[in-house]
């Protein structure tokens, strides 16, 4: 996203990748996953001449001025974040970076990561005096291109002065508020965000369990508090539980930092806690339909990505529903928009049978799970459906169907947080 929307503001941008693989695809032109305007910039970019896709960064970095580190920190067991990869890429590129040159982290990094990192490099090459800075990213994927072109606040954290590097950089493509802190402050805006974000999504799923059981509508809950300015009507829609590359990773950072600081952070356990109860629920609501055994019972499962407008299925609740129905003997035949994307490269999600056509998933099945509120999956024709299900009932993980038509075609339409 960075590489190709700086390419098309008219800078010069070497973009490194190591799989060979998606560099062959990038070289051709091809965006190797699905992000909603991404291949239409990524094709200007190209034919504008002002990308280049290399396997070696060394020849990268040492034909630029800048270098944007946009590198995975994943969740491993017993780590904050593994930064092993950054710093991989750190010591490869370092005795490449030209002087003065600036070296800009995109990625999420555990609180002090980047001071050491500045420290680390003052050690070994000193003398080039490169400059660091952290600048997070806030892209929600399947908006991205719109996230990075107006974000909130760009968030720029350096340790010794206020460069005006990163408004050069960004000058022709976007127009916000800068915000100065030091890197420290940097990285942990980034989690502060993501787990501000986080803990609305638990706060109403958690809200949602309760109305269920004791006779009010989640729905009409969260539309009226939404409307107080106060709370504001974002991060309100119960389900199934968050999923993506990032409130996961990051609230799990966040617990491990208070580990590793000696400190209890109880609220955030529960947000995460009650995150993994809320992708359980449909399991449980089918297991008490049709008992312990789901054994000869065929579901479909509309939407597998962890939202709309993205071919991203990490983390996604789907893969613990599918994966849970499939265990409890139940045969799945799913349908997903990116599914293309997502055959035969997910091993986490246990093998299903794909459809070429959500209707044709249908075909005689005891139930419907919906999973992903993807717009073809919203604009349902209902009657359709009871015509082509064994039985007419849907588990609704995203509450996006309208009870009322359902009901009038006779679908039963199980959902999160809407008494029976
Ligand atoms: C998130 C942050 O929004 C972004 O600022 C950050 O930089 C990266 O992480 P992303 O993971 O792409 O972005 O998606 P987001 O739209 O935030 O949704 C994350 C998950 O929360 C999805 O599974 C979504 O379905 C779920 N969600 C979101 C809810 O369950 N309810 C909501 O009200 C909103």
């Amino acid at each position: 996203m960075t590489a190709v929307l700086l390419a098309n503001v008219g800078h010069k941008v070497y973009c490194v990748e190591n799989n060979k693989e998606k560099l062959a695809a990038l070289s051709q032109g091809i965006c190797y996953f699905y992000e909603e305007g991404l291949q239409d910039e990524l094709t200007q970019a190209i034919a504008k001449g002002t990308i280049e896709f290399l396997l070696a960064a060394p020849e990268a970095v040492s034909q630029s001025e800048a270098v944007f580190l946009c590198l995975p920190t994943p969740n491993v067991p017993h780590m904050i974040a593994d930064i092993g990869i950054l710093n991989c890429v750190i010591d490869e590129i370092a005795p490449f970076l030209c002087r003065e040159s600036t070296l800009i982290i995109k990625s999420t990094v555990p609180v002090g990561t980047s001071r050491r990192i500045e420290e680390k490099l003052n050690c070994t090459i000193g003398e080039k005096n490169i400059h660091l800075i952290m600048n997070p990213e806030f892209l929600r994927q399947g908006n991205a291109i719109s996230d990075f072109k107006h974000p909130f606040l760009v968030i720029v954290g350096e340790n010794h002065y206020k460069s005006s590097i990163m408004e050069q950089i960004y000058a022709d493509i976007i127009q916000a508020e800068y915000f100065y802190v030091d890197t420290s402050d940097a990285e942990m805006i980034k989690y502060a965000s993501n787990l501000f974000l986080a803990n609305r999504i638990s706060l109403i799923n958690e809200l949602s369990v309760l109305c269920e059981k004791t006779g009010a509508n989640i729905q009409l809950v969260r539309t009226a508090i939404g409307k107080d300015p106060n709370i504001g009507n974002q991060y309100l829609n119960p389900g199934i539980g968050y999923g993506g590359s990032c409130f996961a990773k990051d609230i799990n950072a966040l617990i491990r930092m208070g580990q590793a600081a000696n400190i209890h952070l109880p609220l955030i356990e529960a947000i995460q806690s009650v995150n993994n109860r809320q992708k359980q629920l449909l399991i449980e609501k089918a297991t008490s339909r049709f008992g312990q055994t789901l054994y000869g019972k065929r579901f479909a499962v509309w939407g597998l990505t962890f939202k709309p407008g993205t071919s991203d299925i990490r983390e996604a609740p789907s893969i613990c529903i599918v994966n849970n129905l499939v265990m409890f003997g139940a045969s799945v035949t799913a349908y997903d928009p990116m599914q293309k994307f997502i055959q035969e490269k997910t091993p986490s999600l246990f093998p299903v049978e794909y459809a070429s056509d959500p209707y044709i998933a249908l075909n005689g099945v005891d139930a419907l799970f919906l999973l992903t509120e993807w717009k073809v999956f919203t604009e349902i024709e209902y009657s359709r459906c009871v015509e082509i299900m064994n039985s007419p009932l849907i588990f609704h993980g995203r509450n996006v169907l309208d009870p009322v038509k359902a009901k009038e075609v006779g679908i039963e339409l199980i959902q999160i947080g809407v008494p029976m």
